[in-house]
């Protein structure tokens, strides 16, 4: 009884409480009524608001002395050379190779290449050679970064000078956060590594194009093929070969020298009447007389009415198998060599920019290609 009496007095005030949000709507719009409006609305002082809780007045303390920011090294050097010195043998770069994972090691290095075109390469240059756009308008062009002095600096040194500047470079301590200083390093020991294996692979070009200019009179080329322009001619030119030929088609012309023949070079063979033969390129022809060139070099005059026969040779006067006796390496120094003819003695060396592609690249992904064997291929 007592129970049904006040669930009907619940009933009811639910009804009536329902009744009363919907006749008393709220616009929710707007905020609630606020019983503890400190906690809702912060009292707090605006950083560069003035403050009377402190002595100086002032909202924006400095920090406690000696506070080190989370994850900050420390930094406790000054702007001298000594101090330089002394980075270079106490700090070590973070994102060094050594002790980290490749892929981070790898992230790193392409961070510190961003780092490096934004904030280094207007003054170093692309390739760190000191030649980059402001340096080439006046500013002090700064040393190559691949020099002796760059080499020899550590780490710990080259963060001091990205710290603090050395002498006519400013400090970028403000523009480049630590991170990436260390890791602009990467950049740049990135830069001394290929500029070194760039001189080296030049030095064992030299030494290669040296052997293969011995080759070439060793196995008597010479004796048939001038290289300057001033000789007297006997087979083709090689000066320029190597300007309209690839490397495989080079290789193809030294190996087997019949497979193609260069253009007027199908020696001809004349039988005389008095029984005689001569043989050689024809270099003019009249209806009279056609003259050849032989394989001396001598011009021979041979009169038509007086000539049997006359036939040309399938075959290249250049005797195949002349270099079968040499190796893969002596083989690719004659082919260094016949290259090195095509470049023009008065050459400019390639600009910094171009540098970053290797002037003959068509010819290294060519050699990269070639079988392990140079003459499996052809
Ligand atoms: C405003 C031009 C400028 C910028 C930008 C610049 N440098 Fe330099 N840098 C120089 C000059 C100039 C020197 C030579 C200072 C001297 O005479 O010792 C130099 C020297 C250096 C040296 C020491 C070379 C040596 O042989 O003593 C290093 C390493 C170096 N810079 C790295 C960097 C890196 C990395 C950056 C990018 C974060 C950078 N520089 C940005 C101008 C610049
Ligand atoms: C007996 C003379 C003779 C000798 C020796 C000789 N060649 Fe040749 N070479 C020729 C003649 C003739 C041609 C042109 C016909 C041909 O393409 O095969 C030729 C063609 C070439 C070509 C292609 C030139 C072109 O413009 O197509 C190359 C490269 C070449 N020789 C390199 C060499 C080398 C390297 C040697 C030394 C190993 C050598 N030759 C020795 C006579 C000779």
């Amino acid at each position: 009884m007592f129970r049904t009496g006040l669930n009907r007095i619940l009933i009811a005030v639910i009804v009536i409480l329902a009744l009363l949000a919907w006749f008393l709507r709220r616009d929710v719009s707007q905020p609630n009524y606020v019983f503890t409006p400190e906690m809702v609305f912060s009292v707090a002082y605006d950083s560069f608001a003035a403050n009377p809780n402190y002595k100086d007045r002032k909202t924006l303390q400095p920090p406690v002395a000696g506070t080190v920011a989370r994850g900050a090294m420390l930094f406790e050097y000054e702007a001298t050379e000594a101090d330089a010195l002394r980075a270079g043998e106490e700090l070590t770069n973070p994102w060094s190779e050594r002790g980290i994972d490749a892929d981070v090691f790898l992230s790193a290095k392409n961070r510190g290449r961003k780092v490096f075109s934004t904030f280094c390469l207007p003054c170093h240059g692309a390739v760190g050679n000191g030649d980059g756009p402001v340096a080439m308008r006046g500013f002090p062009p700064p040393p190559s970064l691949s020099a002796e002095n760059s080499l020899n600096m550590s780490d710990g040194q080259m963060f001091h000078v990205l710290t603090f500047g050395q002498k006519n470079m400013p400090g970028y301590a403000a523009q480049i956060s630590e991170d990436d200083r260390w890791k602009a390093i990467l950049q740049v020991r990135s830069l001394q590594e290929s500029a070194f294996r760039k001189a080296e692979a030049e030095r064992l070009n030299q030494a290669s194009i040296a052997v293969g200019e011995q080759l070439f009179q060793r196995l008597d080329c010479h004796k048939c093929h001038t290289v300057s322009p001033g000789e007297k001619p006997v087979g083709p030119f090689l000066g320029k070969v190597a300007r309209d030929y690839t490397q495989e088609q080079l290789l193809e012309a030294v190996l087997h020298p019949s497979k193609t023949i260069a253009e007027g070079f199908l020696a001809q063979v004349f039988l005389m009447e008095d029984g005689t033969t001569h043989s050689g390129f024809v270099t003019g022809e009249t209806d009279e007389q056609i003259t050849i060139r032989n394989t001396d070099g001598n011009e021979i005059i041979l009169l038509v009415e007086e000539i049997e026969e006359r036939r040309t040779l399938e075959k290249s006067p250049m005797p195949d198998g002349m270099v079968k006796e040499l190796s893969d390496d002596e083989l690719q120094s004659l082919l260094d060599y016949l290259k090195s003819l095509a470049i023009p003695a008065t050459a400019e060396p390639p600009s910094a920019e171009q540098n970053d592609e290797p002037a003959n690249a068509e010819n290294e992904v060519k050699e990269e290609e070639l079988p392990n064997s140079l003459r499996e291929k052809i």
